[in-house]
Formats: structure tokens, C-alpha cells, sequence
């Protein structure tokens, strides 16, 4: 069997040779592809790889249909927006994600940002604390809960809002539900986001949202970009002044928000919520344990499409 690492954004090197001891184990052969800059690399890499591992490397149609050998793909990380999940499952690909084994590293982000952003970006002038503050934790899953505990850790207030998460299991936590939205970003000073990015969430962080945020009111994102109305993110920074944007992932009107609001926004250069050894170790293992075990017995746990 041959598996291929495709990372534009390449693991630390401690993880590449965690994956590789488990693909020797199994008697398969690794390819790595790694800093790639045109996704004809990437095409050409898959022609006859039976498993590969990606990041937030794009497989899309085009790609999929040029790994003839593919059995299955694993995103190592949470979000497999980046997976064209039509695609694989019409060439019986099976696409997996690795939940929970980046959570840490992207929460401890979430929470250092705040830091940075309420000390007006370490630029020497008077601050803010974030004790006494209200979080809101958008989505309460592995990174959401985290980000809750350590924000609990700063003497934060914490709130979260998740449909999809029952009431007793966030309040057990010890972290007050909100029944909306619009209650949670009322209620909070703090909001930070962990939704995925798919067509219902897509542009939903819209104006009327974050226009109901206190003073101060400060938008957290390490989830992605897509779920911004940034038009509507721009006109809100326009009018408050109080208003701060952090995200681990540049806008795409990036340039404007720059010229404008610098003192009021962070943006990492690239994306670097999962960007530590312990992540991509966890990650990449997990990942490369997936793919042995679903070659060799089947298991499709963490199977997305
Ligand atoms: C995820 O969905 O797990 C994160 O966004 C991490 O993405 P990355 O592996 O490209 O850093």
C-alpha cells in the first residue's frame, strides 16, 4: 500500500516520523509531499496512492478524479471543508476527519489572541483584563469546550450557545447555556467561534449579529473565514469604534481592514491554530492509525461522507 502526505503547511518533523512508524509497521510505503505550490504537484503525487493525509489541502473534484488508487483520504484536523465529499464518495473514496486531536493547540490560541487583542496588541498602552469579562463560546465542541475551560481559568464568565449539544452536558461544564444566537452575543463582550464552514453557516456572522456585541465587543475566529459577512464586519467597524477583530485566518479583504482598523484587528499570517508539534503529532498519528485500520479491517469510524 502507498500513502501520500500532502501538506502545503508541512507537520512538524517529530509527527512525520510518528506517521511513518506506523506505516512501517504495517509494511506500507510513505510519500511525502510537502510545501507544494501548484496543485498540478498535488495531482500528479495522487496518481497511485491507495491512502493519502492531507491538512487544509484542497482535494478537490479534480483531484479525486486523478487518484485512480484512492481508497480513502483523511483530513488530520477537524474541518473537512476542504474535502469535496460528492466527489470522494462518487469514486468510493472514504473521507475521514481526526476530531479532537488539534483542540488544544487551536483553543489555546483562541484564548492567547484575546490576550493580545485586549493589550492593544502589546503596543506598550493601557489595556484591558480579561477577568470579570464575558466569553461566548459559539459552538460547543473539542475546541469550544476548551477554549471555555481555560477562559474560566482568566476568571471569565462563560456562555455558550450549541443546538446541537444538550443543555445538561454544557451546564455541567459549569458554563451557562444561551437559547439563541442573538442571546449569546448580547450577553458577551467576548465571542469566539468554532462552527464549521458549510452553506448554512457561510456569511452567517452577519452585521445585526455583532452589532448586538457590548462595548468592546471582540470577535474571536479560529474556525474559518467563510463564515464572516467581512462587508458587513467592515461597515460594523466603520460605525463602532469599540469593536475588535481577531482571526487565525485573514479575510479576504484583509488589505482593508488593515489600512483602517490596524490598532482594532489580528490576523496570523497563515493559519496556525494547529500549528504545534503536539497537535500535528496527535493529528498526524491519528490520521495515519486511521487509514491502517481501515485498510486492513474496515473501521471507518470518523467517516464524514
Ligand atoms: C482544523 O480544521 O483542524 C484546523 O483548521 C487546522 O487546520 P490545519 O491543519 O490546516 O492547520
Amino acid at each position: 500500500m502507498k500513502i501520500l502526505v500532502a501538506t502545503e503547511k508541512p507537520f512538524a518533523p517529530a509527527a512525520v516520523a510518528g506517521i511513518k512508524e506506523v506505516t512501517d509497521k504495517a509494511g506500507y510505503e510513505l510519500v511525502l509531499l510537502e510545501k507544494y505550490t501548484d496543485k498540478s504537484q498535488l495531482i500528479e503525487a495522487v496518481a497511485d496512492v491507495d491512502a493519502m493525509i492531507i491538512r487544509s489541502d484542497k482535494a478537490t473534484k479534480e483531484v479525486l478524479d486523478a487518484a485512480k488508487n484512492l481508497k480513502v483520504i483523511v483530513r488530520a484536523g477537524a474541518g473537512f471543508d476542504n474535502i469535496d465529499l460528492s466527489a470522494a464518495t462518487a469514486n468510493n473514496v472514504v473521507a475521514m476527519n481526526t476530531p479532537g486531536q488539534n483542540s488544544n493547540a487551536v483553543a489555546e490560541l483562541a484564548l492567547g489572541m484575546m490576550v493580545m487583542i485586549a493589550r492593544n496588541n502589546y503596543n506598550g498602552t493601557s489595556g484591558t483584563e480579561l477577568k470579570g469579562k464575558n466569553i461566548g463560546i459559539h459552538a460547543y465542541g473539542n475546541v469550544g469546550r476548551l477554549v471555555g475551560k481555560i477562559a474560566n481559568g482568566f476568571g471569565m464568565k462563560v456562555y455558550a450557545f450549541d443546538p446541537f449539544v444538550a443543555k445538561e452536558d454544557i451546564e455541567k461544564d459549569g458554563v451557562n447555556v444561551c437559547n439563541s444566537v442573538e442571546e449569546l452575543y448580547s450577553t458577551c463582550q467576548y465571542v469566539s467561534l468554532h462552527i464549521p464552514a458549510n452553506d448554512k453557516t457561510k456569511k452567517s456572522i452577519n452585521f445585526d449579529l455583532l452589532n448586538t456585541m457590548p462595548k468592546g465587543g471582540t470577535l474571536v475566529n479560529t474556525a474559518r473565514k467563510e463564515v464572516i459577512d467581512e462587508q458587513a464586519m467592515l461597515k460594523l467597524m466603520a460605525e463602532r469604534n469599540d469593536f475588535r477583530y481577531v482571526s487565525d485566518i485573514a479575510p479576504d479583504a484583509k488589505d482593508e481592514f488593515t489600512a483602517k482598523y490596524a490598532d482594532r484587528i489580528f490576523f496570523s499570517p497563515k493559519k496556525m491554530g494547529a500549528q504545534t508539534a503536539e497537535a500535528n503529532i496527535n493529528a498526524g498519528i491519528a490520521a495515519a492509525t486511521q487509514i491502517v485500520n481501515f485498510l486492513e479491517n474496515g473501521d471507518d469510524t470518523f467517516k464524514v461522507n
